[in-house]
């Protein structure tokens, strides 16, 4: 039997390398989109693999040029895309990425008959929607739904990429923390969402939350995050409204770059726990990256 192909894109970040890493090990052919394919030769910043050998095939794009992604899915089963503005880049926004560019992957895909489109978006999407880079995953979900085509929008939590963010910070043996840090957070290893994001493959569930199997405050992942590094835990607390008022100034300044940390200070407010699924634990990924990054 002809092996399904699968797209992938934002094939080189945190989720997208294990998505194809689990798309590949479950038999399917899979087409990894990225920008440069020299980066996806290592292993990532947060232990996520190196895929250039996993991938059937890697093809370049750029979400901010359409034309780019002209006939992406020539031949394409089946588009997964977690491709998304997650650091700030010059002059793009999580309009032009997250919204416009999924957007035109999707109409590539109507365009080649691809059978069903998966999208990683955002837990909690509702109780932040004026957040740009959730108004703009949010828009991309509402021109899925409309487009006919059969999807499935994934709603993680916190990925434990950002909680390795907390190890490099913790490092200088002080850290600074928005807000009073006991808001809720159930952290999810890239291997465990990619288990959720391929199993979606083969489900007719529209929507599917996902968190990690253990449920923590964020003052708690600060403490592990000292415990994996073997320091003593110093944490000073920053009022929620001073990162408010920052990025009110911010964006004055450039506007992009608050648009991607707004997202930052906004998560700082809330409880982020979503169905608990998977088996990998905060403190063995502290450890390791503490290990690998000594
Ligand atoms: N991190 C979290 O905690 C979290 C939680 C919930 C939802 N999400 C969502 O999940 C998705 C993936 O997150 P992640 O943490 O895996 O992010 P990531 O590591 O930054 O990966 C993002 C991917 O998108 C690609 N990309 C960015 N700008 C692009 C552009 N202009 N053209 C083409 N590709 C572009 C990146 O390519 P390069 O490698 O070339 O930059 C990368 O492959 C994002 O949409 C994010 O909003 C993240």
């Amino acid at each position: 039997m002809k092996k399904k192909t699968v797209l992938v894109a934002g094939a080189s970040g945190y989720l997208g390398r294990y998505v194809v890493t689990e798309f590949a090990r479950r038999g399917y052919a899979v087409r990894a989109l990225v920008r440069n394919p020299e980066k996806i030769t290592t292993e990532g910043p947060n232990l996520e693999p190196p895929i250039a050998d996993t991938a059937w095939e890697v093809v370049t794009g750029d979400a901010t040029d359409p034309a780019s992604l002209k006939n992406i899915c020539r031949d394409v089963d089946l588009v997964f895309s977690c491709m998304g503005l997650t650091k700030p880049q010059d002059n793009v926004t999580s309009e032009d990425v997250d919204h416009q560019g999924n957007k035109a992957l999707l109409d590539d895909a109507l365009a080649h008959g691809v059978t069903k489109f998966i999208y990683v978006s955002v837990f909690n999407a509702h109780l932040m929607p004026e957040v740009d880079v959730v108004k703009a995953h949010e828009l991309f979900v509402d021109d899925l739904k409309a487009s006919g085509i059969t999807y499935t929008v994934i709603r993680p939590t916190g990925y434990f990429s950002d909680m390795g963010m907390f190890l490099s910070m913790v490092r200088s043996g002080h850290m600074f923390l928005l807000g009073e840090g006991e808001n809720k957070v159930n952290p999810i290893h890239g291997a465990d969402l990619a288990k959720i994001c391929v199993d979606a493959a083969e489900s007719d569930n529209p929507e599917i939350c996902a968190g990690g199997p253990d449920t923590y405050t964020f003052n708690e992942t600060v403490n592990m995050a000292f415990e994996a590094i073997g320091k003593k835990p110093w944490i000073t607390h920053i009022p929620i409204w001073i990162g408010d008022a920052a990025l009110f100034v911010i964006g004055f300044v450039n506007k992009p770059l608050a648009g991607v940390l707004s997202f930052a200070v906004t998560v700082n407010k809330i409880d982020n726990v979503a169905p608990a699924t998977g088996t990998n634990h905060l403190m063995d990924f502290y450890r390791e990256l503490a290990k690998k990054t000594a």
